[in-house]
């Protein structure tokens, strides 16, 4: 079996005054699709965070393709091939579709059949690939910023919440995306509220709790078990639906 191409082992990261995650360890393997799961404050943004270098661990150890990144800034992070799409969309609302797009690539060259590619997912962007994406709607602009961390071929994607607002149509052409990025070899990492979304693209899940993760296993041993996403997650038999 091949190595994780991420381990957090025992992470703490304190905010402030605040101690927020208390000794995280989950792995990633590589290739796959890993969901963090958990209840609303449990410390899933701020493990993508720590990741990412936007807080810093102050105990343990972020290991990214055996290599110790816990100390290195975010654009030495990114540099190694992370991106990250934060919950509240990364987008520039005064430039136009295009001009997001061109930013988010190397040297501000887009590859063209790449960029047709994620135009099959997410058709919208193209329709309005000349305007400002302030004037996209919420979901619209959430497809815009997941679609800017996937213009460049990166080794693992940390995504934060991608589904929250959408419209099931538009939630299930973000499936496809996930699972067609899965296909290219990128490793995703995945934050989602909304378990239906998970339990279609996730293949290994670590469930939070109070800074900690309390679960890891398989999505689909997880999908199974309703005692245990009662248990973890609180969930009622509507969240199925
Ligand atoms: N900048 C901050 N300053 C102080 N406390 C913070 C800050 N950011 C997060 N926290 C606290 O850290 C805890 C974990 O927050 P975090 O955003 O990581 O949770 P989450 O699992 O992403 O929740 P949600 O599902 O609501 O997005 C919460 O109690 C939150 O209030
Ligand atoms: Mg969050």
């Amino acid at each position: 079996m091949k190595p994780p191409i991420l381990k957090l082992e025992n992470v703490n990261t304190h905010i402030g005054p605040y101690h927020i995650l208390h000794g995280v360890n989950f792995e990633v393997p590589e290739g796959g699709l890993t969901m963090l799961l958990g209840r609303n404050g449990a410390g899933k943004t701020t493990s993508l965070r720590t990741i990412m270098g936007l807080w810093t661990a102050s105990q343990g150890k972020v290991i990214f393709e055996g290599h110790d990144i816990t100390e290195l800034s975010t654009p030495e992070i990114a540099r190694l091939g992370i991106a990250y799409v934060p919950e509240n969309m990364g987008v520039f609302t005064e430039l136009t579709v295009r001009e997001n797009m061109v930013l988010a690539a190397r040297d501000a060259k887009i590859d063209s059949s790449r960029l047709d590619w994620i135009f099959t997912y997410m058709p919208a962007l193209k329709k309005f690939w000349e305007q400002q994406a302030g004037l996209l709607s919420g979901g619209q602009k959430q497809m815009l910023s997941i679609a800017r961390a996937m213009i460049e071929p990166r080794k693992l994607l940390l995504v934060d919440e991608p589904s929250k607002g959408l419209a099931p149509a538009i939630i299930q052409n973000l499936v496809e995306a996930f699972k067609a990025l899965k296909q290219t070899g990128t490793t995703v990492l995945l934050v989602e509220q909304n378990f239906n979304f998970a339990k279609n693209v996730g293949d290994t899940v670590a469930v939070m709790d109070n800074g900690k993760v309390v679960h890891r296993g398989t999505m689909a041993g997880l999908a199974e078990d309703e005692a245990l996403q009662t248990k973890l997650l609180g969930l009622s038999l509507d969240s199925h639906q």
